[in-house]
């Protein structure tokens, strides 16, 4: 598998990762509260508040482990347009080529 298939994967499993974890907290937040008396599981569609948390907690550690891949597979990027953007903004005479990483881009 190439680079950008790699990209697409991750960023599609951030993407869905994201979603379930959001999901879930809306779903725990407003229609699961804690501190309700009711005398037996809190249930949302059938499906109990502790299964809702632990969908939100496994999804978000899985989420948490694919930010820090997306990080890791752009870290050359990363690197890359932060010396841009400081050596743009230091006014540094000496360096003549302070443009350069901007004019060519900065390669993933
Ligand atoms: C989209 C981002 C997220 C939002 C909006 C969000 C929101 C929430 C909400 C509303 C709750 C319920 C709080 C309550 O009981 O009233 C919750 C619980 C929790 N969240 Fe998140 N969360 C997010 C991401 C994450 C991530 C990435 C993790 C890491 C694993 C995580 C771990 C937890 C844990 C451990 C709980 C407690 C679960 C429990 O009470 O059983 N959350 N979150």
């Amino acid at each position: 598998m190439n680079k950008a298939k790699i990209n697409y994967v991750v960023d599609f499993l951030m993407l869905l990762s994201f979603i379930v974890t959001a999901i879930t907290s809306f779903v725990i937040f407003f229609f699961l509260p804690s501190g309700v008396r009711q005398g037996r599981y809190q249930e949302f569609f059938g499906v109990t508040k502790d299964v809702w948390s632990a969908i939100h907690v496994w999804f978000g550690m899985a989420m948490i482990l694919i930010v820090i891949l997306h990080f890791v597979l752009h870290w050359n990027w990363i690197v890359c347009m932060t010396k841009t953007i400081f050596k743009r903004t230091k006014k540094n005479k000496k360096n003549k080529d302070k443009n350069k990483s901007v004019r060519e881009g900065c390669k993933e």
